[in-house]
Parts: C-alpha cells; sequence; structure tokens
C-alpha cells in the first residue's frame, strides 16, 4: 500500500518522535512511513530513537553551516534525496525562515506545548512555555499542532487538546501531563490525518 514519505525533525529527547514510531508500529499511522530523522544536535536522544527503530538519521549542525540559508538548504537536500512529502517539527528548536516555509507550503506541522494563540511566539519553547503557563497563572493548558509558516507558532491550528493545570505543579510535572495527555495524543492523529489526506489527493 502506497504511503506519505515523512520526515521528522528534532532537537532534543524525542518523546514525541517515540509517539509517531508507536503510533506508526500500532497502526494509527498507517498512511504514513517516516523515512529520515533530521536533527540539529548530534547528541539528541531522538536520534538513538530513531536508530533503534531502524530509521535513517542526518545530523545538520548550524555552526558549521556559513549561514541560516546554508543550514536550511542542506536540510531540504536531505528532504529531497528522500522524497519528503510532510515535515514534522517534533521538540525542533530552530525558527525556519520563508526560503524553507514557502517550499513546503502546508507540508510542515509542528507541536507546540500550548494551546495557541496563549505562550507562544519567539522565546517560547520547551520548558520556558510551561514556565510562563505557571507564573501568569492559568487554570487550564494544552497542546496544539500547527501548520508552520514564516511566523513563529503564526500557522493554521489543526487539532489542539486541553490539560488541566493542578496544584502544586512545577513546569517540568506540567510539561509531562500536557506530554502524556495532549501531545503524544494529537501528534501521531495530526500525522495520520494530513497523510490519508494527501493520499486522497493524489488519486
Ligand atoms: C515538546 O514539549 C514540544 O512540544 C516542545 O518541546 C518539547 C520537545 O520534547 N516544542 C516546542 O516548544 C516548540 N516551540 P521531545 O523532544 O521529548 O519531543
Amino acid at each position: 500500500m502506497k504511503k506519505v514519505n515523512v520526515a521528522v525533525l528534532v532537537s532534543g529527547g524525542g518523546t514525541n518522535l517515540q509517539a509517531l514510531i508507536d503510533a506508526q508500529k500500532s497502526g494509527i499511522i498507517k498512511d504514513g512511513e517516516i523515512k529520515v530523522v533530521i536533527s540539529n544536535n548530534a547528541s539528541a536522544y531522538a536520534l538513538v530513537r530513531a536508530k533503534e527503530n531502524g530509521i535513517k538519521t542526518e545530523t545538520v549542525i548550524k555552526k558549521l553551516c556559513k549561514d541560516k540559508l546554508d543550514f536550511e538548504n542542506r536540510i531540504i537536500k536531505i528532504l529531497e534525496e528522500n522524497n519528503i512529502s510532510l515535515i514534522v517539527l517534533a521538540g525542533f528548536m530552530c525558527i525556519l525562515t520563508e526560503n524553507f516555509t514557502k517550499k513546503y507550503e502546508n507540508r510542515i506541522i509542528n507541536v507546540h506545548p500550548s494551546l495557541i494563540p496563549s505562550f507562544c511566539g519567539e522565546g517560547y519553547y520547551g520548558l520556558k512555555v510551561h514556565e510562563q503557563a505557571l507564573k501568569y497563572g492559568v487554570k487550564v493548558t494544552g497542546a496544539t499542532v500547527h501548520y508552520v509558516n514564516e511566523i513563529a507558532d503564526g500557522g493554521k491550528i489543526i487539532l489542539q487538546k486541553a490539560v488541566e493545570i493542578l496544584d502544586g505543579d512545577t513546569p517540568e510535572i506540567l510539561q509531562k501531563r500536557v506530554m502524556e495527555q495532549a501531545e503524544w495524543k494529537i501528534l501521531p492523529q495530526a500525522v495520520q490525518m494530513i497523510c490519508e489526506n494527501l493520499l486522497k489527493e493524489e488519486m
């Protein structure tokens, strides 16, 4: 059966990548296949997860590139070599410029650990998002999967899921709850939804 070629871009632990791998194994993602995992950080544990699951890995280090354009173009080259149709940013801590996003319009998605438009945009990533949610005192947060354009966290929303904030939460506790209850569910769901639609479009 024909599948959509998916690339996952990572920078760190890769628990969202793991959720995608698990969803592929369990059949939640049935219309897409992760062909390559690309990291901007050579020591990202996400790379170990990919290798353990027989998925090809590539590393592109920004500091070793001439400039941001060169960094992005090297990633684009890998995507082209692997015939990628859908790019998933799963804890990828770089903001992509128009050079990249325009090339893959409606083909790049990102998971963000808050309910956009709250606690998002430049400077809001990883644990910082949860620190700010707790500082503000909101009682509900969550996660968002959205399309990626040149505005940080500014693309069209695909899926969202709310998560309660509880008394005594620390950023770490909240991050774990948001991942377990929201991110690891809606990211695979969104990937399957988009892959299914891309296959239909081809027919
Ligand atoms: C996740 O919480 C993801 O939503 C967030 O970083 C974490 C990566 O964890 N991404 C952002 O903040 C992007 N703005 P992971 O490497 O274990 O998937």
